[in-house]
C-alpha cells in the first residue's frame, strides 16, 4: 500500500473513503469529526445520540456523504474508552477499518490523524502506528491460491490528512517507519506461511541473498563443512535426521559512515533466531494433531531477517549482525536419539533427552558464535517452548533477561510497538533439573518451569554478554483473525526488535 501525506481540510479533499474515529462515550465529536458532521448535517451526532455508533473498540459505522461533503463515504471507527487508550488502540482501529474499506470495494482512502489525545504520544508514533495497522489488517497471503479472483482486492493508497503544516515532517517519518516495520512483520508472515517443502534451509538461505542484493547488508553461509570445522555439534545433531543440507546464515548491516564511535569499531547487536524449518520432534516424535503449525518454528529466523531488512531500509546509523541456524528436526536412520551426546561449540557437552527440544540446540551454537563477534547486546528470538503457550497464552511474549537496563529497553519498546513481552526469572535454582549423570547438561528440565528451564540452558551459552532471550512460541500464531493480526502466523516479535533499534539509533544520536 501506498501511504502519504497531504496537508488538507477534511470536508474538502476528494476521497473513496474518509475515515474518523470516536472515543466510547464521548458525547462531543473530535475536531475534524465535528466539522464533517457539520456538513452532514448532523448525521454523525445522530449515530451517537440514537447508540448505533458509541465508539467501542473496533467498532465502525459506514455512511454514505450523498455530495454533502468531497469524500464519498465516512468510517467511522471506535478508539474504544478513552482513558484505556493507547497507541495499540490506533492501530487496531486502523487495521479494523482496512477490512471494512476492502468490503465496500473501495481502493483508496484519506484519514485524520487518530488518538491525538491518547497521553505520552506523539504525532509520529500515532502515525506510524496507523500505517502499521492498515498495512497489517489487510495482510492475505494467496500465494498457493489458484483461484485469486474470489480474493478481496487489496486497498492501494492511503492519504493522511495533516491537520497543519509544521506536523508534516513528524508525519512522514512516522509513514517511513510504519511502512518498514509493517513490510517486515508481513515478510515475516509470508516465510512462516510457506510450507516447509519450499521454505528449506536453502530457501532461508536464498531469502538472505535476495536482502543482500538490496545493498548494505553482507551475507555470509556456512555451510555443513564449515560448521563441522567450528565443531557445531549441537547444530549438526539436530541436522543428522534430515536430507535437507543445513545452513548456517549470518547477515551484516553497519551503517556506512558510522562505523566507528571513539576511533573504536562500533561493537554490534547480534539478533540470533531459531530457524527450524519444520520440526517434527525428531526421533521424539511429536502427536499428529497440529503438526503442520510446526512449519512455522522458523519464525525467529525470520523475524531476523525481516529486521535486517528493515534496518538496512531505514537506514539506521547501528551495527546489527543476523543469525540464523538453518535446520530440519526430522526423524531418520542417521537422527540423534535420546541418550545421545553433543559436543556443542562452546566446549560443554549436553545429552539429549528429548529430540524435540531442538530449538535450544541449534541456538547453543548459535548464540555461542555470537558471544565471539564481542557483542553490545545479544537477542534472541525462538519459538522455543509449548510452555510458553501454557503460562502467557497469546498477549505476552516470555522474557528473559542478564542485564536490567537492556531489558527495559526491551520492555519500553514492547510497550510502544503493542508486541508486549513479560519477564520471567532465570533463576540458577532451576539449573537442577537441567543436570545430566552423564554429560554437562541435559536439553529438557522435566515437569514444571518449562519455559524458565529452556531459557535457563540457553543462559549457559552466552558467557557474561548482556543478554535478552524472547520465546515467541504462541505469540507466533493465532487461531482466529483480530484487528491487525492475521490467523496463522503473526509475525509478532518483528515490530518490538525494529522499535527496540529504532530507539537505540535514536538514544545514539
Ligand atoms: N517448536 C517447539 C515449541 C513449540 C510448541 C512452538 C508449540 C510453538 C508451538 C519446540 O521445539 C518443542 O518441541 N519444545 C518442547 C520441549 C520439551 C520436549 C522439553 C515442548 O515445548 O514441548
Ligand atoms: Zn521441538
Ligand atoms: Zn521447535
Amino acid at each position: 500500500m501506498d501511504v502519504k501525506v497531504k496537508q488538507s481540510r477534511v470536508e474538502s479533499e476528494p476521497a473513496e473513503v474518509l475515515v474518523l474515529s470516536h472515543f466510547d462515550g464521548e458525547t462531543a465529536l473530535q475536531d475534524e469529526a465535528a466539522a464533517v458532521d457539520r456538513a452532514l448535517q448532523g448525521a454523525l451526532r445522530d449515530l451517537l445520540k440514537t447508540g448505533e455508533f458509541q465508539g467501542k473498540t473496533n467498532q465502525t459505522v459506514l455512511l454514505h456523504t450523498q455530495g454533502k461533503i468531497f469524500a464519498k463515504r465516512v468510517l467511522l471507527v471506535g478508539l474504544g474508552k478513552k482513558k484505556d487508550a493507547k497507541l495499540d488502540s490506533v492501530r487496531q482501529a486502523m487495521g479494523t477499518a482496512i477490512k471494512r474499506i476492502r468490503q465496500s470495494g473501495a481502493r483508496s482512502f484519506t484519514t485524520v490523524l487518530h488518538g491525538r489525545s491518547i497521553p505520552d504520544t506523539s504525532d509520529l508514533e500515532l502515525v506510524q502506528a496507523m500505517t502499521e495497522g492498515a498495512i497489517l489488517g489487510g495482510y492475505q497471503f494467496n500465494v498457493y491460491r489458484t483461484n485469486n479472483g474470489d480474493q478481496p482486492k487489496d486497498v492501494e493508497r492511503m492519504v493522511v490528512i495533516a491537520p497543519e503544516a509544521q506536523a508534516q515532517t513528524d508525519i512522514k517519518e512516522g509513514i517511513r517507519r510504519g511502512v518498514a516495520s509493517a513490510e517486515a512483520a508481513m515478510f515475516v508472515r509470508d516465510l512462516s506461511n510457506h510450507p516447509s517443502n519450499i521454505m528449506t534451509p536453502s530457501r532461508v538461505a536464498a531469502e538472505a541473498k535476495k536482502i543482500g542484493k538490496e545493498g548494505n547488508v553482507r551475507i555470509k553461509i556456512l555451510e555443513q563443512r564449515d560448521v563441522e570445522k567450528l565443531g557445531m555439534g549441537a547444530f549438526l545433531g539436530v541436522a543428522r535426521g534430515s536430507h535437507e543440507p543445513p545452513k548456517f546464515i549470518i547477515l551484516e548491516y553497519n551503517a556506512r559512515g558510522t562505523a566507528k564511535r571513539n576511533g573504536r569499531a562500533r561493537q554490534p547487536i547480534v539478533l540470533v533466531g531459531k530457524t527450524i524449518t519444520f520440526d517434527t520432534g525428531g526421533i521424539s516424535l511429536k502427536p499428529s494433531e497440529n503438526m503442520e503449525q510446526m512449519k512455522a518454528d522458523m519464525t525467529g529466523g525470520a523475524e531476523v531477517l525481516a529486521t535486517i531488512r528493515a534496518v538496512s531500509r531505514l537506514r539506521l546509523p547501528l551495527h546489527v549482525i543476523g543469525i540464523l541456524p538453518a535446520t530440519e528436526n526430522m526423524p531418520g536412520g542417521r537422527a540423534i536419539k535420546p541418550g545421545d551426546i553433543l559436543n556443542t561449540l562452546s566446549g560443554l557437552t549436553v545429552e539429549v533427552q528429548n529430540t524435540d527440544a531442538e530449538g535450544r540446540l541449534i541456538l547453543a551454537d548459535g548464540l555461542n558464535y555470537a558471544t565471539r563477534l564481542k557483542p553490545a547486546a545479544i537477542i534472541d528470538v525462538a519459538t522455543l517452548t509449548g510452555a510458553c503457550a501454557v503460562a502467557l497464552g497469546q498477549f505476552a511474549i516470555g522474557m528473559f533477561s542478564n542485564r536490567d537496563a537492556l531489558k527495559q529497553r526491551i520492555q519500553q519498546a514492547g510497550a510502544k510497538s503493542g508486541e508486549r513481552v513479560w519477564e520471567m526469572p532465570l533463576w540458577d535454582d532451576y539449573f537442577e533439573q537441567l543436570k545430566s549423570d552423564v554429560a554437562d547438561m541435559r536439553n529438557i528440565g522435566g515437569r514444571g518451569g518449562g519455559m524458565i528451564t529452556a531459557a535457563l540452558f540457553l543462559s549457559k551459552f552466552v558467557g557474561d554478554c548482556p543478554w535478552v532471550h524472547l520465546d515467541i512460541a504462541s505469540t507466533d500464531w493465532s487461531d482466529r483473525e483480530r484487528a491487525y493480526i492475521s490467523k496463522g502466523p503473526t509475525g509478532i516479535g518483528t515490530r518490538l526488535l525494529i522499535q527496540y533499534l529504532i530507539d537505540e539509533s535514536n538514544s545514539k544520536t
